[in-house]
């Protein structure tokens, strides 16, 4: 089969299935010390609102109760892979968005 002639059932599931999935936790604890400030910026920066994804579908922005890194202030996972500090959220955010191939 030609890999550049995906099957339908692979076009739905790119639809249905984002490429990337970022998480953020929205419990007290970690919303205080700059959350609240970070998820703002992921929306700003990707032009969506918590729990939309991106217009072509690619991103999502997710918020949940707990991603598994309580203690640690802001988490955030990318495509379960932990982030720490807004920093590096964010400049894991800006490679995502970044086109294939192109130097940052
Ligand atoms: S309470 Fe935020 S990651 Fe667990």
């Amino acid at each position: 089969m030609d890999r550049q002639d995906p099957s339908p059932y692979a076009v739905r599931r790119r639809k249905l299935v984002p490429d990337h999935r970022i998480r953020i936790c929205r419990l007290e604890s970690c919303l205080a010390d700059g959350g609240q400030e970070l998820a703002e910026a992921l929306e700003a920066r990707l032009g969506i609102r918590l729990d939309e994804r991106t217009a072509d579908g690619a991103i999502s922005l997710e918020s949940l109760e707990c991603v598994g890194l309580c203690g640690i202030k802001q988490a955030v996972t990318i495509d379960d892979e932990p982030f720490m500090g807004r920093d590096r959220v964010l400049q894991a955010v800006e490679d995502l968005l970044r086109p294939p191939g192109s130097i940052a």
